[in-house]
């Protein structure tokens, strides 16, 4: 069982998306748990405020230190080791290999920013910092999300077929190429020979290629990192 914490001002974003879709499917086969913690559950004052203003002025809030602390402190992590994200612009851009060390493991902790950011002190509670593009949202949760579907979908069990999982973009560093189903011929687009053709070997060469073909047009910048056998390298170099 892999069990994900999040720490969340709006735990019902997180709950509603985790209770349905595939990761719903997940959590009731018992392959994975979604838990959220508010932080507000945890101030003491009597307005009970997460933010505040930021020292040195400036528009904005920014999240107060001592609820985060305290939520993260009431939480039963299984480890004291266990990762502890926090979602941020200012993250390392999050990739597919992070997805699947992260799959390795049995239990992880998000933290969901909001409004201006996090009291820099909030930041010493992680263990990696992750951002999911170069843009800003205006909180943490679609990012933690965007985490937990990534990973729960390698987490044995969670996505029905594994090869499936195994098969596809970025699996292999490359993008995926094209596929096709039934009807062979649809509004005059047909599905090229070689795949219906039922050569195994033949069918393998050209979704290679084609996965090939598509990464260097669409992402240069993956093929530098790739391990490209001599067969590869002459197909890049005749596209
Ligand atoms: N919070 C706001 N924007 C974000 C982003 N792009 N990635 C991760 N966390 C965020």
């Amino acid at each position: 069982m892999h069990i994900f914490h999040v720490i969340t001002l709006f735990p019902q974003l997180i709950s509603s998306y985790c209770e349905t879709s595939i990761v719903g499917r997940g959590q009731k086969a018992g392959k994975i748990e979604v838990k959220t913690y508010n932080p507000r559950d945890f101030c003491t004052d009597n307005y009970r405020r997460v933010d505040d203003t930021p020292y040195g002025g400036g528009a904005g809030m920014v999240l107060k230190p001592e609820p985060f602390y305290k939520t993260f402190e009431a939480i039963e992590r299984r480890r004291q080791d266990s990762p502890v994200i926090i979602m941020t612009p200012q993250g390392v851009p999050f990739k597919h290999k992070f997805a699947q060390e992260l799959a390795h493991e049995d239990e992880l902790t998000i933290f969901c920013g909001h409004y201006e950011g996090f009291d820099e002190r909030i930041r010493k509670l992680a263990s990696e910092e992750y951002s999911i593009g170069d843009y800003v949202l205006t909180g943490g949760e679609l990012p933690a999300l965007v985490i937990i579907d990534a990973v729960s979908r390698l987490v044995p069990g969670v996505v029905g077929k594994n090869a499936s999982v195994v098969d596809e973009s970025f699996a292999d560093g490359l993008l995926e190429g094209p596929q096709y189903t039934k009807p062979a011929e649809f509004r005059g687009m047909v599905v090229p020979e070689v795949i219906r053709s039922g050569d195994h070997k033949e069918i393998a060469r050209w979704r290679r290629q084609e996965a090939l073909r598509r990464t260097a047009q669409r992402r240069p910048d993956l093929i530098a990192s790739l391990d490209l056998s001599e067969e590869d390298r002459k197909f890049l170099a005749d596209i």
